[in-house]
């Protein structure tokens, strides 16, 4: 077995990091892998998190294990953050929620699901995406296939093009969209044209699943919940894949959650007792500490409002840095226009530099990005605006 064992490429985003860190420049900027960065430049710890860790650490008795879906409470009140406090579709009886090591063992779970349940069904992910999605769906045993969504000449979505390919997907198959702050374009869907993939996937009977990684990171909890909203209110079954890393900044205590919901009434507990099943192969039961967090952060009114103003900040900076980036790159007489940059929302643009540049720029200023022109905005700071716009420069000269 070992002998025959095929080279596989390292994976695209972490080992940029390993080879900024390697990077003995001073100057060297990481803008590759998906973290809020603060103005200084570091990956902070937010004060409410803090907070909460105190007393966790306090009033802790026990580090026994959780049960195999989680925390309940933990479930109930992400539940009302995705679809709103007084939606009666987050109530324990509408719905199935199992928690997760991160939004990547939701999708992990999501596609188990499918490919034990549903094994002649392809999923269907957008044109680009996470660079994880694929490989998640294709080792869990699920067929990928993918629908075109970006116009990069533009900068924006390639609508006609999507809904197109939407309409032309065979019945039963599953459409994986996200909630907001598409990674890693920045693009995301208005609320009209959720309607339209509301409308199609009805149509077309496909099963919808949302990845919602950024919640709170775009325009706001609410506003960027509004897409994922308006499919559960179709009633039709819904998946919903979501993550507290970024929101909450609980990167490595891997927190997320897998929610089903629109199940026919009698299907509830056979789905969430296979979902127990699956999970309790694949890590047994979840993390606790970093669920915790969330659960005594959402639950208590006062520590919601810190955090939520916390969010507010992560969300005002991100959007500063990419109306900086835009006009620096104006300012400095950059031949393509950057405008677009400041248009879009979340952690991530495609600035559209080509892999070219990209390589000169790591090579000669220690400036690491995706080849694909990917980076995250929230690796930026005013002084890593300017460098990024000397190097791009530099490198087109
Ligand atoms: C990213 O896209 O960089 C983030 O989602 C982090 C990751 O795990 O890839």
């Amino acid at each position: 077995m070992f002998e025959r064992m095929p080279e596989v490429p390292p994976d695209a985003i972490y080992s940029l990091t390993t080879a900024c860190n390697a990077d003995p420049n001073p100057r060297k900027l990481n803008l590759g892998v998906g973290v809020f960065k603060d103005q200084a430049g570091n990956v902070p710890i937010l004060d409410t998190v803090k907070n909460v860790e105190r007393a966790i650490w306090e009033q802790e008795a026990t580090k026994n294990y959780l049960p195999i879906d989680g925390l309940a409470a933990f479930g109930l009140h992400i539940r009302r953050m995705i679809l709103g406090a007084g939606s009666p579709l987050a109530a324990a009886e509408a719905s199935v929620t199992v928690q997760t090591p991160g939004g990547t063992g939701a999708l992990r779970l999501a596609c188990e699901l499918i490919a034990r349940h549903a094994p002649e069904a392809s999923l269907w992910i957008s044109r680009p995406t996470w660079a994880n999605h694929a490989q998640i769906g294709r080792l869990a045993g699920v067929k990928i296939q993918s629908y075109p969504y970006y116009d990069a000449d533009r900068h924006e979505l390639d609508a006609d093009a999507f809904l197109d390919a939407l309409r032309r997907i065979p019945a039963g198959d599953a459409l994986l969209l996200h909630g907001c702050c598409h990674n890693p374009t920045g693009v995301d869907l208005t609320l009209a044209q959720w309607e339209q993939v509301k409308a199609i996937a009805l149509e077309r009977q496909l099963l919808l699943l949302v990845d919602l990684a950024y919640q709170g990171f775009g325009r706001g909890l609410d506003e960027d919940a509004a897409g994922v909203r308006l499919l559960a209110r179709s009633g039709a079954p819904l998946l919903i894949c979501s993550s507290y890393s970024k929101n909450f900044g609980l990167y490595n205590e891997r927190v997320g959650a897998l929610t089903c919901l629109g199940l026919p009434p009698d299907a509830a507990r056979r789905v969430a007792d296979s979902l127990k099943v699956m999970a309790r192969t694949l890590w047994s039961t979840p993390p606790g500490h970093g669920s915790q967090i969330v659960e005594r952060v959402l639950g208590d009114p006062q520590t919601r409002a810190q955090w939520t103003a916390e969010l507010a900040g992560m969300r005002d900076r991100i959007n500063d840095m990419r109306s900086l980036l835009a006009e620096t790159m104006q300012e400095r007489g950059a031949p393509e226009d950057f405008a677009f940059i400041a248009r879009q929302r979340g952690l991530f643009s495609l600035t559209g530099i080509p892999a070219a540049v990209n390589e000169i720029m790591r090579r000669d200023h220690s400036v690491y990005f995706m080849s694909t022109g990917r980076i995250n905005v929230a690796g930026l700071t005013p002084d890593g605006v300017d460098y990024f716009c000397r190097a791009y420069l530099a490198a087109l000269a």
